[in-house]
C-alpha cells in the first residue's frame, strides 16, 4: 500500500528549516504533498502563488515531492488526496505542546496520523516570521533561506 503524506503549512516564505524537514520526510513516505494553507484572515507578505513558486523550485529535484494549495480544515485536505499522515517539523518544547494538540484534534476528526520531524538543531532557531522580522530591519537571513527566497524577500520589502 502506498503511503502519502501531507507536510501543511503557512510558507511565508519557506525557509531552509521547512526545507530540511521536507528532504527527510520524502524517503519515509511514497508521496509527500507540501499544502501551502491558505488563511483568508491572514495577510502573507506573499501571495500563495508566489509562496508555491518559491517552495516548487526549491523541491523539483525531490522524487515522490510536490506542490498543493488548500484552504479549509486540513482533515479534509488530506482525506481528498488519499494522505494518511500529516508530518510537521518541531524545533522545541513550544512547537510540540501546539503540535500535540493539533495531532490530538485530526486523529479523532478522522484518523490522521502526525509525525513530528525533530529540527535539526543546526536550524531550530529559524522561523517564517522572524525572517521577515531581521530582513525588515537589515539584518542578514542568508543562513535561514534558500537564495531564491532572501531574494524575492529582499525586493518584496524593497517595494512594500
Ligand atoms: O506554518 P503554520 O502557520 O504554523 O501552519 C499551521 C497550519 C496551517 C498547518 C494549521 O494552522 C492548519 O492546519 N490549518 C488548517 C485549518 C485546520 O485544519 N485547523 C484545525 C487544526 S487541528
Amino acid at each position: 500500500m502506498s503511503v502519502t503524506a501531507v507536510c501543511p503549512g503557512s510558507f511565508d516564505p519557506v525557509t531552509l528549516g521547512h526545507l530540511d524537514v521536507i528532504r527527510r520526510a520524502a524517503p519515509l513516505v511514497d508521496e509527500l504533498v507540501v499544502t501551502v494553507v491558505e488563511n483568508p484572515s491572514k495577510q502573507g507578505l506573499f501571495t500563495i502563488e508566489e509562496r508555491l513558486a518559491l517552495i516548487d523550485d526549491q523541491v523539483a529535484d525531490l522524487p515522490g515531492v510536490r506542490v498543493a494549495r488548500f484552504q479549509g480544515l486540513l482533515v479534509d485536505h488530506c482525506r481528498d488526496l488519499g494522505a494518511s499522515v500529516i508530518v510537521k517539523g518541531v524545533r522545541g518544547a513550544e512547537d510540540v505542546d501546539y503540535e500535540l494538540q493539533m495531532a490530538h484534534m485530526n486523529r479523532r476528526l478522522t484518523g490522521v496520523e502526525t509525525v513530528l520531524l525533530p529540527a535539526d538543531p543546526s536550524l531550530s532557531h529559524v522561523s517564517s516570521s522572524l525572517v521577515k522580522e531581521i530582513a525588515r530591519l537589515g539584518g542578514d537571513i542568508g543562513h535561514t533561506v534558500p537564495t531564491a527566497v532572501r531574494d524575492a524577500l529582499l525586493a518584496r520589502l524593497a517595494t512594500a
